[in-house]
Parts: C-alpha cells; structure tokens; sequence
C-alpha cells in the first residue's frame, strides 16, 4: 500500500516537472520566436545539409525574400560567393563556429548586400551535429561610408597636390598672360604689318589669354576640393557661356569632324550663378563627350546641347553619339579617379569635379546612356540665389 502511496507520490512530481518544464520549452520557443521576429540581423538556421530551416524577418528585410520564396533552399545559394561560403561552414563545422567574416549576399532586387557573419554550429545532447545557426548584420550602409572616408582622404592628399601644383603653375600663367598683353600692344603698334595679318595676330593673342585664364580656372578649381570655396555667385547670359565654351573647345575639335549642335533659344537667359566654375563644369562633360565619339567613329560625331528654362530652374542637355558607356560601369563613372581611358589620356577626376561643382551651385547631375549608340548628360540648375 505504502509503496503504491510512494509511486503516485513520485508520479505526480514528475508530471509536475514535466509540465514546468513544457511551459519553460514554450516561454524559451516564444523568445527565440520573438528575437527572430524582430531582430533586424538576418537569422538563419540550417539542417546538417547547410538547407534552411529556419529563418528571421530581419533577414527579409535585408535579402528582399520571403521565407516562402527560400525555404528549403542551400543556404550558400544566396552568397554572391557559394563556394567561399561553404569553406566557411565547413571551419564553423570543424571549429564549433566562425565569426565576423564578412560576405557578398545576394539581394532578390540584383543588389550585393555586404554582411557581417557569425556562424555556429549546433549539436544536439548527444553531442551528433544538427545544424548550424548564422547571424549576419547588414554592412553595406557602413561598408559605404568607409569608401566616402577613403574617398575624403585621397580628396585631400589630391588638395595638397594640387596646392603645390596651383602655386608652381599660377606663376608662369601670369607671365604668359603678361607677355601675351604685351605681344597685343606690339601688334597694335606695327607699322607695315597687312591688316588680314594684324587681325590674324590679335586672335591668335587672345586664344593665348583665354586658353591661360582657362588653366588658371583649373588649377583654382582644383584648390576647391580642400579649401571648400563658396560659390561667387554673379548674374551672366548662361547661353553666351556655353556658346563661349564650345568656342574655347575648337582646338580639341580640330582635324575631326564632329559637329557641335547648340540648341536653345535666342534670347539671353540671365543666371545668378559662378561663371567660372560653370565653365570647367561644361568643358569637362564636352571634352568627355568628344572622347566618347573619337572612341567610336569620329566620321559622324554630333554634340547636342540643348536648354531650356523650366519653372524656377535650367534644364541644359549634352546629348551625344559617341561609344556610351557600359552598363557595369554606369554607377562608377563618378568616382573620383575612376576612368576607361589610358594612363596619360585621363586622370578620373572630370566627373568628380562636375559633381563637386553642381553640388556648390545648388543643383543636379545625371545621365543617361545606352552602350554602343551614345550619352546624354542632364543637369538642372537653379536660376537665382
Ligand atoms: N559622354 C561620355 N560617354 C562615354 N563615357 C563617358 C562619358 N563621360 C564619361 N564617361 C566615362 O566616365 C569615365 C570618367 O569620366 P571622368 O571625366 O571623370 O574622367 P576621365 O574623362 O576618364 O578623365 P579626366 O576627365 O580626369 O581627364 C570616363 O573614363 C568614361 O569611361
Ligand atoms: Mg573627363
């Protein structure tokens, strides 16, 4: 009797246990449920197979999949690197885990999202291995920031070249600005000279002028990376500019054929913006544009450069046929050194400055090319200010 007392005794403890630990397994299952849910990492767990079997919303958010879309599927499938990581599953095998690796993911939309990656593996009381768990943080944000800093940093050892560069130039500029004042009044004072040839002589002076006053724009320009300087902002026709620019640009027109179409209306349009940085902002996307269709065929280039006045903005457009720009290399083009062209044709910096510059005038940098048929270029500035 007493013995059958003593079992139900020790029955009832037991189901007591068993229940307290039934509700400590569910509360253990609703947080784990809860971490995954809300995290904004992406969670995964694998079978022993390195299949999903499990996955967070943090890491929906990040690839852009549901787990319906990716359940059941090899993990390593969605690495822009499988096979580098499986290597890493394998050391989380071997080893117990692996951490902060950092891996290429690839997001539903075609993107690459960087992340950072821990990855244990799991074993079970028996100590057989199950599976492993991966936890991955989403870096690219950061991974960004540290290139804008790596850009920052070149950007002012840039400065500090282009300081020495700026001072070391200026100086012989000036003379030759001096000189070619000078030759002006010599020209102006010859007697004998044929007027065809006076006239002749006197264009040639001032392309020398304004060539140096070019030069000197440049290498003010390049100073303005480091030392930021406000824009000097000064009403002007925009239109004479562009027109002036495409003059200033012949020389690099000659012996070729390309055509430069301009294309807006009659009357002036008068800005309130920096002339000078202006200038060098067109000079670099024309030059580009001419680089761009002797690349292809220089037999029919064309530049078309088109404005027009929209509400409380300009709308100006350099359109042309020239080799376009591939598509792989589309979100590249305005970083700072990056160029297709060969060493001693392109340093990478035209773009970077036209970015710098259209950033200071308050406005807006963009194109759109198709590879193989040709570019256009659109930027809206602001009228006033
Ligand atoms: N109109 C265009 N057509 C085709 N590709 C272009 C065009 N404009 C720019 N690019 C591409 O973008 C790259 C970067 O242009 P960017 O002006 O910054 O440098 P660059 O012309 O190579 O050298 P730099 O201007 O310093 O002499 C070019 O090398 C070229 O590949
Ligand atoms: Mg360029």
């Amino acid at each position: 009797m007493e013995l059958i007392k003593e079992l139900e005794d020790k029955l009832k403890r037991v189901k007591q246990e068993l229940s307290s630990h039934k509700i400590e397994l569910h509360q253990t299952r609703g947080y784990l449920q809860c971490i995954l849910q809300n995290t904004n990492d992406m969670i995964f767990a694998t079978d022993v197979d390195g299949i999903l079997v499990s996955f967070s919303k943090g890491g929906e958010k990040v690839l852009g999949y549901t787990w319906n879309e990716i359940g059941g599927y090899p993990i390593k499938e969605l690495s822009a690197s499988p096979e580098e990581f499986q290597e890493a599953m394998e050391l989380a095998e071997r080893q117990g885990s692996a951490v902060r690796l950092e891996f290429p993911f690839k997001h539903k939309n075609g993107s690459t999202v960087y992340c950072d990656v821990s990855l244990i593996s799991l074993t079970n009381t028996k100590g057989q291995r199950v599976g492993t768990v991966g936890i991955c943080r989403d870096i690219t944000e950061w991974k960004k920031l540290q290139d804008e800093l790596m850009r920052i940093d070149r950007l002012a050892e840039i400065g500090r070249i282009a300081s020495g560069i700026a001072h070391e130039i200026n100086n012989p500029l000036a003379i030759i600005n001096e000189v070619a004042g000078w030759a002006d009044t010599v020209v102006d004072d010859a007697e004998g000279l044929k007027e065809e040839d006076r006239r002749e002589l006197k264009k040639a002076i001032n392309d020398i002028s304004e060539q140096t006053r070019r030069c000197r724009n440049i290498t003010h320009q390049l100073l303005g990376f480091v030392r930021p300087t406000p824009p000097e902002k000064v009403s002007f026709d925009l239109y004479k500019l562009l027109k002036e620019t495409v003059e200033f640009l012949k020389p690099e027109l000659k012996y070729s054929t390309i055509e430069v179409v301009l294309d807006f209306p009659p009357e002036a349009v008068l800005i309130k913006s920096d002339p000078k940085m202006l200038e060098q902002l067109f000079v670099n996307l024309i030059t580009n544009a001419i680089h761009a269709i002797k690349e292809k065929d220089p037999e029919k280039g064309i530049i078309r450069i088109k404005a027009r006045r929209m509400d409380d903005e300009l709308e100006i457009l350099i359109e042309d046929n020239g080799i376009g720009i591939p598509e792989d290399k589309q979100d590249k083009i305005f970083n700072l050194f990056f160029t297709t062209k060969p060493p001693g044709k392109g340093t990478g910096l035209g773009l970077s400055i036209c970015q710098n510059i259209i950033n200071k005038l308050g406005g807006s940098i963009g194109f759109e090319s198709t590879p193989g048929e040709g570019t256009t270029f659109r930027l809206i500035l602001p009228y006033k200010e």
